[in-house]
């Protein structure tokens, strides 16, 4: 068995694995020069099949700061997209770089990929997940509420409400699943996670002791201490934005949903948004401190993937 340590999947770590970067990312946001030269003459590639703005900026900063080179590979131009396959361009790749960061459709190119791939992968999204993102979504968390260790965060409810069957959804699932913390999915039927997604968390929420829920009901928002949402069109699917907008309206974060909810409670958004969909302008503008920290941390938690990655 390969000993590589990509992160394709959240399910690639273990409870410890997560703790460890956590904690890693808090001390590099603690202190700028924490590790500094981890990477160095090292070089991370990136290859976004999609558009991106924080998580391809916070990891070419995260590499820089780290004494690495990222290079930006430009996918259209790259001979994959034209007429060579991922196992060639994966093996002859591996020659020059030391890792990769992927952002791509289909979860399973990124696995095929990785698959022929001598060195370390990141999958910085697909389809059906964003590992990277929950991570630094639960050192955000954490901050926020002032926690420090995953028995304290076990006490908040998270609550995620729109389209649950997307990425972020599904790998909140799969973080919740493995800490052993408390979720509820809020999304109408059609766009719950699939049957094979859930029944993966629930296969380790058993042990973890995870309590998760899914539900169409929104006014189960009223006992959470986190809401998180996310667009209800993700990239890829923009012909179904018609669709997913008649049914996900009951579920918009607004001003009514929110007074259902605790006065307490912190709104999450990955972003981008689109403002008028899932999450209205002035929901937005009050709650853009915790939402702008979650943009903030990708930048920690980047740094703090690479040092995993990269150290033997
Ligand atoms: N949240 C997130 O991944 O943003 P980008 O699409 O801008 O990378
Ligand atoms: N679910 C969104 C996340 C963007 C960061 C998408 O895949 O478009």
């Amino acid at each position: 068995m390969s000993n590589i340590k990509h992160l394709l999947s959240i399910y690639d770590l273990s409870k410890q694995n997560i703790y460890e970067l956590l904690y890693q990312a808090f001390e590099f946001k603690k202190n700028k020069e924490h590790n500094h030269n981890i990477c160095y003459r090292k070089t991370l590639g990136l290859m976004f099949d999609k558009p991106s703005t924080r998580t391809i900026v916070s990891f070419i900063v995260a590499m820089t700061q780290l004494s690495g080179n990222p290079i930006v590979l430009d996918v259209n131009n790259l001979q994959l997209k034209h007429r060579e396959s991922i196992q060639d361009t994966a093996m002859v790749l591996s020659q020059y770089l030391d890792s990769i960061v992927i952002r791509t459709f289909d979860h399973h190119n990124i696995e095929k990929f990785a698959k022929f791939s001598s060195i370390p992968i990141i999958n910085g999204l697909t389809n059906s997940e964003h590992p990277c993102q929950v991570l630094s979504d639960i050192m955000t968390i954490m901050e926020l509420y002032n926690i420090n260790t995953v028995k304290d965060l076990a006490k908040l409810n998270i609550v995620y409400i729109g389209d649950g069957s997307n990425n972020i959804s599904c790998s909140l699932l799969g973080i919740v699943a493995i800490l052993g913390l408390h979720y509820t999915i809020i999304s109408p039927s059609m766009y719950c996670p699939k049957i094979d997604v859930l029944n993966k968390s629930l296969l380790y929420s058993s042990s973890s002791k995870a309590n998760i829920k899914v539900t169409t009901n929104i006014d189960e928002i009223h006992n959470a201490d986190v809401i998180y949402t996310d667009v209800w069109t993700s990239m890829g699917y923009e012909n179904e934005r018609y669709t997913r907008k008649q049914s996900l309206m009951p579920y918009q974060v607004n001003s009514i949903l929110l007074q259902k909810a605790s006065k307490n409670c912190i709104v999450l958004h990955c972003l981008p948004a689109v403002k008028g969909e899932e999450i209205t302008s002035d929901i937005m503008e009050r709650y853009k401190y915790s939402i702008i920290k979650q943009s903030e941390n990708k930048l920690y938690m980047q740094k703090s993937i690479l040092a995993y990655v990269v150290s033997k």
